[in-house]
C-alpha cells in the first residue's frame, strides 16, 4: 500500500508541476509586434480623412452641388474628368447652373476638395 501511495504522490506532485508550468507560459503575453506597426499606417489615414472632411471645398459642396447628382457621379466607371483642367473647368460649368453661383475662390475650394476626396489627380 505504502509503495502505492508514493507513487501516486509523486504522480500528483509532476501533473500539479506541469499544471503551474502551464499556468506560467500562459502569463508570458508577448507584445503584437505587427499591430503596434500597423498602428501608425492607420491614423495616418485616419488623419487624412479627417482633413479631407474639415476641408472648406465639403460645406460648399454639400450645401451647392448636389441637387442634381451626387458625389456618386466623381467615381461612376465611366467618369467623364481625367485631369485637373477637365475638373474645373466641369466645376465651373456646374456651376453657371446654380441660382446663386459661387465666385472664384469658393469653387478653388470645391475642385480641391472634389479633388483630395475623389479624384486624387496630381496637382
Ligand atoms: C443643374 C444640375 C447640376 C448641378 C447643380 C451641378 N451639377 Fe455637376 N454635373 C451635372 C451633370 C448633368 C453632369 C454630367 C455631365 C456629363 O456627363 O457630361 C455633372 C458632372 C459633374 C462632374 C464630372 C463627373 C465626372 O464624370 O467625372 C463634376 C466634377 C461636377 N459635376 C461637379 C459639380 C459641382 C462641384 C457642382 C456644384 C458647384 C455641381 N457639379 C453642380 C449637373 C449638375
Amino acid at each position: 500500500m505504502r509503495v502505492v501511495n508514493r507513487v501516486s504522490q509523486s504522480l500528483l506532485l509532476v501533473c500539479l508541476g506541469a499544471v503551474l508550468l502551464s499556468a506560467c507560459e500562459k502569463k508570458e503575453a508577448p507584445p503584437p509586434a505587427i499591430e503596434d506597426k500597423k498602428q501608425p499606417t492607420n491614423s495616418a489615414a485616419q488623419t487624412k480623412e479627417a482633413a479631407i472632411a474639415a476641408m472648406p471645398g465639403r460645406t460648399l459642396h454639400n450645401t451647392n452641388c448636389v441637387s442634381c447628382h451626387d458625389a456618386k457621379i466623381y467615381t461612376r466607371p465611366e467618369h467623364k474628368m481625367k485631369d485637373l483642367m477637365q475638373l474645373n473647368a466641369q466645376v465651373t460649368r456646374c456651376n453657371a447652373n446654380l441660382a446663386q453661383p459661387l465666385g472664384e475662390a469658393d469653387l478653388k475650394q470645391l475642385s480641391d476638395y472634389i479633388n483630395q476626396a475623389y479624384y486624387q489627380f496630381a496637382n
